[in-house]
């Protein structure tokens, strides 16, 4: 039977966008327990600014505290070297790195306060020191259907902008619907083009639920050869700095989606409900 992979994201893209605080035991309870769901990548934080995404101050205080589970690996968001500087503590361990850039001029200055050029030369030397330490890394493209301050997106921004992640080193790039409302005809434009350069499997589908078109976007991508996806358990998630962007596509309900498509997963139907109904009761 087919796999597919997903990437849990509730940890770090749903929790960064709640207002209250959330106790650093309850988000080491919630990976603790996405550990054992057979899940094998999880994104637990993000080392940024704590005046912009106070939320994952404690990145990490968490990342000390988890129970580290054999073969899991556990991603944390970096956008510029002082945020490598954070991580190189854990450097050698089972944790990655995941870099982000924006398709759209708009969204790079609400999210990273510079251009789509300087962030990807502020990414340069983070790469290459993750290079050198082992770590993986993992890009993120987000906005590439819609752009919650520029409107559409171009496909042919979307392929250039996973080139030049690309360009960087060899990584997995996760494409983000960041505000949610690209439909099924538009992600498969942007997939096509994207693909003339890019191996399916080299990529990711990075879906938010907000106009419920997410599991036949992934569907979409599923036809066009991507086998991997992020979810957030409970559907937690959206962005700060995204107006309109509530929820991830939630983890559940990609597993029943793409088995009912006849492909397995690996995880746990149970524990992710269990996980789940945690995540519901962290949303404020
Ligand atoms: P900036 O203000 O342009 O940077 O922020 P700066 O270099 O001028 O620094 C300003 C202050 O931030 C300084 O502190 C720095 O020390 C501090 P001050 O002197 O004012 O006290 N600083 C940092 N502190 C901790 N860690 C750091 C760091 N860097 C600077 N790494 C910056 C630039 C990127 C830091 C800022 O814009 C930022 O933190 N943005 C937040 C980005 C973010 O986390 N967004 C949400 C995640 S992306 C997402 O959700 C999309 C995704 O899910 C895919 C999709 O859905 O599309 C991945
Ligand atoms: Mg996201």
């Amino acid at each position: 039977m087919s796999f597919i992979t997903l990437h849990e994201m509730g940890p770090r893209d749903g929790l960064q966008n709640e207002p209250a605080v959330i106790d650093l035991a309850d988000k080491v309870a919630l990976i603790d327990l996405l550990g054992t769901s057979g899940l094998r990548d999880i994104e637990v934080g993000s080392f940024v600014s704590p005046k912009w995404v106070p939320q994952m101050a404690d990145t990490a205080d968490v990342m000390r505290a988890i129970k580290l589970v054999a073969g899991v690996r556990y991603a944390v968001l970096v956008p510029n070297m002082r945020g490598w500087d954070s991580f190189t503590p854990f450097a050698k361990g089972p944790f990655e790195i995941a870099v982000f850039v924006s398709a759209s001029e708009g969204f790079s200055q609400a999210n990273l306060n510079c251009s789509v050029a300087e962030s990807i030369a502020r990414l340069r030397p983070v790469v290459d020191a993750a290079t050198a330490a082992g770590v993986g890394v993992r890009g993120y493209v987000s906005c590439v259907t819609d752009c919650p301050f520029d409107g559409p997106v171009a496909p042919e921004a979307v392929a250039a902008a996973v080139a030049n992640l690309r360009a960087l080193a060899p990584m997995q790039v996760s494409l983000g619907d960041t505000i949610g409302k690209g439909s099924p005809d538009r992600v498969a434009l942007m997939l096509d083009a994207v693909l003339d350069d890019v191996p399916a499997l080299d990529l990711a589908g990075h879906f938010h639920d907000t106009g419920g078109q997410a599991l036949d976007n992934i569907s979409v991508s599923i036809d066009r050869g991507l086998r991997h996806f992020d979810s957030a358990v409970g559907g937690l998630g959206g962005c700060p700095y995204a107006p309109g962007a509530p929820g991830n596509v939630a983890t559940e309900a990609v597993i029943d989606h793409v088995e009912r498509l006849g492909f397995e997963t690996g995880i746990d139907r149970d524990v992710i409900a269990k996980a789940a109904a945690i995540a519901q009761r962290m949303r404020g």
